[in-house]
């Protein structure tokens, strides 16, 4: 096995796959490089699109070890929280712009021993969440309007990383991690982890074509050079 950089985390958003076969396709993913696995739940409310709910990801457990990461593009998160807690994923991260007690869920998923993360649309200035981070582990800057995989990547999210990591290293909030999600590929990929991504999640340019390992591999290379 090569030496495989942990500087970047990658996170496969499975919708970009074939989720009529996922259960078996996930066998296949190598640990070392596939870190986390992206769940895009959805509900053609919050967002204009709608995927699969807890007992999809539930089943889908059953077929892979590689920790769960619940990215929650739904209405009133709190009403089925209980139900993507149960599932002890890794992370559980809900949209800025959907939830009213951002504080009161985050506290809940923390207190249930999951990573509290908070998403925030393109639209939503980064300011919005620099008075939540403590009660975050992750904070998701979307790169794209949420709803559908293999959008383009919107350039302007670079200076948004910027600026949280910037606010997250002067006020010692070391622990908090960057993820970034939408549009990412191996042209961009450098720049997301230079303006300072933690994790990234890749939907199209991991499932286009290709395997999806060595399509992983590959963008941790570029990432790391
Ligand atoms: C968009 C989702 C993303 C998306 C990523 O609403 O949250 O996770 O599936 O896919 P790509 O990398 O193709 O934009
Ligand atoms: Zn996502």
């Amino acid at each position: 096995m090569p030496t495989i950089s942990n500087k970047v985390i990658i996170s496969p958003s499975i919708i970009a796959g074939d989720l009529s076969t996922i259960g078996t396709d996930v066998k296949t993913y190598n640990s070392d490089i596939i870190d986390i696995l992206h769940m895009d739940v959805m509900d053609g409310n919050f967002v204009p699109n709608l995927t699969f709910g807890p007992g999809f990801i539930k089943n889908l457990q059953k077929h892979t070890k590689i920790p769960i990461d619940i990215h929650l593009m739904i209405e009133k998160p709190e009403n089925s929280l209980k139900q993507y807690m149960e599932l002890n994923p890794k992370y559980i991260t809900l949209h800025y712009e959907s939830a009213k007690f951002h504080t009161r869920y985050l506290n809940l998923i923390k207190e249930n021993g999951i990573n509290a993360g908070l998403a925030l649309n393109p639209s939503t200035p980064i300011d919005a969440v620099f008075d939540l981070i403590e009660f975050c582990d992750i904070i998701l800057i979307m790169s794209v309007d949420p709803g559908f995989y293999g959008q383009p990547f919107i350039k302007q999210s670079l200076s948004k990383i910027g600026r949280l990591k910037e606010h997250l290293l002067l006020n010692n909030f070391n622990n908090v991690k960057i993820q970034v999600d939408g549009g990412i590929n191996e042209k961009n990929i450098k720049d997301v982890v230079s303006a300072g991504a933690d994790i990234v999640v890749a939907g199209n340019s991991l499932y286009k074509e290709g395997e999806i390992n060595e399509n992983a591999l590959k963008l941790k290379k570029i990432a790391a050079s």
